[in-house]
């Protein structure tokens, strides 16, 4: 896989910070990794993972996806560094989940949820989109990872038609998370409508049941799989797979 310039969101720790170690590892890695975080006291990893691989300029910036100002700075930042090059791959990892029951359910939980897992994603690709036309542009064929592609961490939890015997009963706690993820989908279903002449393939992908700390330690996959699992995906995706919702082998999960 050859991408130039990445950037992922919530990349201090869990799966965004594994995004970061595993494309730092490629045999060609990017020239560029931007890799954002809410907390300055949560960046050690990050610095770690920085100081360890000098071949690729790491650099990173203060986002919150709730916050306007902070997006268009880090657009700003991304933009003095890239140049005409553009933004070549943007990783939509940032969430949140907070579990709590239709009996128990307050405007808050929902609000929190949508406001991080939708409409922060939104936003933070409304304001990176004319970074990624760039690099777009700079190749004429087809849609691919290489040339300027969005992937959407979203969520099996978010499928509205999987048989919902499939999903453990359990799961029915995370309402709000549940409606944000589907959101998601539609808004990313919409938003790659609205650039499909572009050259910009959107993709939703969920990484499976991960041990994070948003997944727990009882989950089914380390977060290692998952992630190398993707990126193996991503390599493999094209003009087909454009607006599609995935696990992280590839297969379609419905919508
Ligand atoms: N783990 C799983 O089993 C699983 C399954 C399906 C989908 N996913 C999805 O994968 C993504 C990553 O999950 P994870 O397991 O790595 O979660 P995690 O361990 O809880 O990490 C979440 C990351 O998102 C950041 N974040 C949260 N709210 C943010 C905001 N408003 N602005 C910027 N950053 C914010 C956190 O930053 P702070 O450190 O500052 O809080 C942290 O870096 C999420 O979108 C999640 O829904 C995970």
């Amino acid at each position: 896989m050859e991408v130039d310039s990445v950037l992922v969101t919530g990349a201090n720790r869990g799966i965004g910070l594994e995004f970061v170690k595993q494309l730092l590892r490629l045999p060609k890695p990017p020239h560029y990794v931007f890799a954002t975080y809410r907390d300055e006291k949560s960046i050690q990893a990050l610095e770690e993972v920085k100081e360890a691989h000098k071949q690729t300029q790491v650099v990173l910036i203060k986002m919150d996806i709730e916050k306007t100002k902070e997006i268009e700075n880090a657009k700003k930042i991304v933009e003095g560094i890239v140049g005409d090059k553009g933004l070549n791959l943007l990783i939509n990892n940032a969430g949140i989940l907070k579990i709590q029951v239709f009996r128990e359910i307050t405007e808050e939980n929902l609000l929190r949820h949508f406001s991080t897992n939708t409409i922060g994603p939104v936003m933070v690709l409304k304001e990176m989109l004319p970074l990624l036309q760039k690099s777009a542009a700079r190749k004429t064929l087809g849609m691919n990872i290489s040339r300027a592609a969005v992937l959407n961490l979203s969520a099996t939890l978010g499928s509205i038609s999987l048989r919902s015997d499939l999903i453990q009963a359990k799961w029915l706690e995370t309402i709000g998370y549940r409606t944000s993820k589907a959101a998601l989908n539609m808004a990313m279903q919409v938003i790659a409508r609205t650039v499909k002449d572009q050259g910009i393939l959107v993709v939703n992908i969920c990484p499976g049941w991960v041990k994070t700390d948003m997944g727990t330690s009882q989950a089914m996959l380390e977060v290692t799989e998952s992630i190398s699992a993707i990126i193996e995906t991503l390599q493999r995706l094209n003009e087909t797979h454009h607006g599609s919702f995935l696990d992280r082998n590839g297969n379609v999960i419905p919508f």
